[in-house]
């Protein structure tokens, strides 16, 4: 593969998480209506998520829609999801030829039936494909996850299932949404804001952050290897020397 980056493909990150940042922002700055950035937003994921196929990365995950972006107004809460909708129904067959599966982070059934409905059609197409693994957080929040992981560990010891000896870190994990997965090695922000917004709290614990002033929808393939790149030349010690 060529391109301006000197990236080595075969030690790629296992897992890059995405928070798509600044649609609004973009869309201000060029004096249009906010749900046209979410939707240039969405020309920036079709690009990303091909781009990740291509390369052969096996797991990307993105911050779609937070269980705190329900304080937004009605409006916009409705025309993100109205986007969903589209990208699923539109996007999906491409999704599907290019052998990507599609899985949703977070309590989906919550969202408007609608898209609830595109989602659920989505994850069954897609469910046998051996690609990328494409992980949509939606309805998601971290301190959520981690309560719903506590909950149902405090359930299954008051039915007997489980001993209190037996929780241990990997018990953790594997009762979060993205159980059975590897941690995210590199974590991408748009939009120049440095922090983590409450997302994937418990598996970030030894991520690389690549922070970037870039607007979600300018962010594109030059701009992922770019990160990838610089995700590469970082020396990872997980704690150790
Ligand atoms: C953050 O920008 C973005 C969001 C809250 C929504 C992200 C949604 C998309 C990219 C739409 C498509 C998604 C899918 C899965 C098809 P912001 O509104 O917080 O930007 P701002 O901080 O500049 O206001």
């Amino acid at each position: 593969m060529t391109d301006t980056f000197d990236i080595d493909y075969n030690r790629l990150p296992s897992h890059v998480a995405v928070i798509m940042d600044g649609n609004g922002r973009w869309a201000a700055a060029k004096g249009i209506p906010k749900l046209s950035g979410h939707k240039a937003g969405m020309e920036a994921l079709k690009k990303i998520v091909r781009k990740s196929g291509e390369i052969g990365l096996e797991y990307l995950t993105v911050y779609a829609f937070s269980t705190e972006n329900w304080k937004r107004s009605d409006e916009e809460v409705g025309g993100i999801f109205q986007i969903l909708v589209y990208y699923m129904e539109r996007e999906i067959k491409e999704i599907h030829k290019q052998n990507v599966k599609v899985n949703i982070l977070g309590d989906y059934s919550v969202i408007p039936a609608k898209a609830e409905k595109a989602v659920r059609d989505a994850v069954e197409l897609t469910k046998n494909n051996t690609g990328l693994q494409f992980n949509i957080a939606l309805n998601y929040g971290g301190r959520d996850e981690i309560t719903r992981a506590v909950k149902r560990i405090a359930e299954e010891i008051k039915s007997g299932k489980l001993s209190v000896d037996d929780i241990d870190e990997s018990e953790v994990s594997a009762r979060l949404f993205t159980a059975g997965m590897p941690d995210p090695d590199l974590i991408i922000r748009t939009s120049g804001e440095l922090r983590l917004s409450n997302f994937l709290l418990w598996q970030s614990a030894y991520s690389e952050y690549y922070f970037t002033d870039c607007l979600w929808p300018d962010f594109d393939e030059a701009q992922y290897l770019g990160a990838i790149s610089e995700y590469q030349n970082r020396k990872r010690n997980f704690g150790g020397r």
